[in-house]
């Protein structure tokens, strides 16, 4: 691209990705969930250009970019430019500040892996353009437009957790966030002698992005006819197990399932943040095998290869806990494994998974990290 012969950024923004402890599918049922930013992350190199209307963005990685005319912005069929689309389409319903720029993107975040490439994308952008512009938007507002691009220009309806982390992390806590009221609370996470490992499954299984919507539309099936019992009921969040059981000959087992395991994911949530607190570490672990266990039961956004990770991690007595992270059908599981013993571990999970699937995953630490921020070079 033409741009990059004289390119010199006047600003550089790292946007992390991020893991969920706990509380998976809770966020778009005005549940808790509670998140935290990793290192691993996209970095945006920005400048202004002359033209009022002219962008130009380009990825390292994948040597690939495009042009924008910001007067023109429409939905792309390439799915990686949409994210960035959406964004600039959202700022521009709030905001007239915006001109034309250059952008470099360049990621060390696996895309596919359930640690919400989407979102880090998504918000470095809107924050880079926040500051480069001016548009005195606030962090509340970034994460907000991102998640509404990620539902007009990709598609998936998701809930405000991803971008909301990626904005919105503490280094060494976790964020325990309510979805409905957006109130939070950063809540400190040591885990020591324990630590966070995860096991990439290398899968991602195409399903993803129509299962997710489905989800949440049997989510709203349920809540559709457990209002006609109970007429206070808004989202899930208001529904109790026994609510539940009252309603349970007028619901279809598929959505029974559903909403049993979103009532029980949230109280997992406060039963984390509770041991979190305590560091009550067999809790801890406890909870995530029960998650797991819902995940992939229940809710059905599970698949073999991460259901093996997990039955593997299981039979080790280093490991306390795991699951699934993220949105689902593949992407990684988190491990909370004894220092002593990780080495060990991700050997024999390795070897046993490429025995069973032929596949070599990808394992590595991850510590709880900060928010999207300017990098100071
Ligand atoms: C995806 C979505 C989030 C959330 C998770 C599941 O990452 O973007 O909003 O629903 O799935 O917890």
């Amino acid at each position: 691209m033409h741009f990059l012969k004289h390119f010199s950024p006047e600003l550089v923004v790292k946007s992390p990705g991020r893991i969920n402890l706990i509380g998976e599918h809770t966020d778009y049922n005005m549940g808790y969930v509670l998140p935290t930013a990793i290192e691993k992350n996209i970095k945006f190199s920005l400048q202004k250009n002359d033209s009022d209307h002219h962008c130009n963005v380009y990825s390292r990685t994948y040597d690939t970019g495009f042009e924008i005319d910001l007067n023109k912005i429409s939905v792309s069929r390439v799915e990686w430019e949409n994210y960035i689309l959406g964004v600039l389409y959202e700022i521009s319903k709030i905001s007239n500040e915006l001109g034309g720029f250059d952008c470099i993107v360049e990621s060390n975040l696996p895309t596919g892996s359930g640690l919400s490439s989407s979102a880090a994308l998504e918000c470095g952008l809107a924050f880079g353009l926040n500051e480069l512009f001016g548009l005195g938007l606030t962090k509340l507002q970034l994460v907000q437009l991102s998640q509404t691009a990620e539902h007009t220009y990709v598609g998936t309806q998701c809930g405000i957790m991803d971008q909301f982390a990626s904005v919105m992390s503490k280094a060494g806590h976790v964020i325990m966030l309510d979805c409905r009221s957006l109130k939070y609370d950063y809540i400190p996470i040591d885990l020591f002698p324990y630590r966070i490992i995860l096991l990439n499954t290398k899968v991602s299984h195409n399903l993803a992005s129509s299962e997710y919507n489905t989800r949440k539309e049997e989510c709203e099936q349920g809540v559709a006819i457990i209002r006609k019992q109970f007429p206070q009921v808004d989202s899930l969040r208001d529904v109790n197990q026994s609510m539940l059981e009252e309603c349970k000959n007028n619901l279809s087992q598929k959505v029974y399932l559903r909403c049993k395991f979103i009532i029980a994911e949230n109280e997992r949530v406060i039963k984390m943040a509770k041991a979190l607190k305590e560091k009550d570490l067999p809790t801890l672990g406890g909870l995530l095998y029960e998650a797991h266990e819902g995940i992939s039961r229940q809710y059905e956004v599970s698949c073999k290869e991460s259901d093996f990770l997990v039955a593997f991690s299981k039979k080790n007595s280093n490991v306390l806990g795991a699951r699934q992270t993220g949105g689902g059908f593949g992407g990684c599981t988190l491990n909370i494994v004894h220092q002593d013993a990780v080495l060990e571990f991700i050997e024999s999970a390795s070897k046993s998974y490429k025995d069973k699937f032929g596949i070599q995953l990808e394992a590595f630490e991850v510590k709880p990290s900060g928010g999207t921020s300017i990098v100071v070079e």
